[in-house]
């Protein structure tokens, strides 16, 4: 079995319904993470897919998730102030951030807005630390990841063929170019920084990127690329939350799980 490439994959007939099943996910891997370890490292993705989740987290499971022991990370960020309608991180605070108990100190914002993007990237990986090596599964950085991924495969900021794709040393690279909109510099976790994770949840969503999930799970084990999200491995299983129109074009026997 090739590391961190056991997938499972969940079809919901809406994407409301694939968000309540992963905000349940989220909420019962907090608790076990701080029982276990006494803290809860979650990675949360941008764009509008899992702003609805983030919703649900803040109201749904306020009570019910210690909060008071989780540190939040973000997979990557729009090169824009925090204010900027663009920035992921106004959306993950309006929607989740503002409404639940996590200390300031343990939310790792993302500076877009510093310049030049390489210092934005290095103070980054300062505040992640070092990450266990990739055979080490017992000692992942991170609890959870959060994904999504673009009609082109992309996930985070990892644009089909980027230079970022192939950055194996450091945990966080500046991306000058965005493969998609908006088109803004951005700053984004590298694929050794996202497999340092327990698990990896990807949430997608829609018709227009279901041609990119059936390339994903058609690419040989080593993954493609030409479609990074196919690339991210995690020390333990990747679980797909998908509604029917990201999964359309699957095989049935994957639709059907
Ligand atoms: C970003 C995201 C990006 C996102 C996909 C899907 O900054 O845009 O991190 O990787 O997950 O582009 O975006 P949507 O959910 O908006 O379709």
């Amino acid at each position: 079995m090739v590391r961190g490439l056991v997938r499972r994959v969940r079809v919901y007939r809406s994407l409301a319904s694939a968000t309540a099943s992963l905000a349940r996910h989220v909420a019962r891997t907090a608790r076990a993470a701080v029982r276990a370890r006494g803290v809860f490292s979650l990675v949360l993705s941008g764009g509008k897919t899992p702003e609805g989740l983030y919703r649900r987290l803040a109201q749904r499971y306020r009570e019910s998730v210690p909060w008071n022991a989780t540190e939040i990370f973000f997979g990557d960020e729009r090169c824009v102030s925090p204010r900027d309608p663009r920035s992921n991180y106004r959306m993950v605070r309006s929607a989740f951030l503002s409404h639940v108990p996590i200390p300031r100190k343990q939310v790792h914002r993302m500076p877009g807005e510093v310049r030049p993007l390489s210092a934005a990237a290095a103070g980054y990986a300062r505040s992640i630390g070092p990450i266990p090596p990739a055979s080490d599964a017992s000692a992942a950085r991170f609890d959870l990841v959060l994904l999504g991924i673009g009609p082109d495969g992309h996930t985070a900021s990892l644009f089909p063929g980027a230079p970022a794709l192939r950055v194996r040393r450091y945990t966080v690279a500046a991306v000058p170019r965005s493969g998609q909109p908006p088109y803004v510099p951005r700053l984004t976790l590298t694929l050794p920084a996202l497999g340092s994770a327990r698990e990896v949840c990807f949430l997608v969503s829609g018709e227009d990127k279901a041609a990119a999930v059936a390339g994903i799970f058609r690419t040989p084990l080593r993954g493609d690329p030409r479609l990074p999200a196919s690339l991210v491995r995690s020390a333990g299983p990747t679980h797909w939350y998908l509604d029917r129109g990201a999964a359309q074009d699957l095989p049935p026997e994957l639709r059907f799980p």
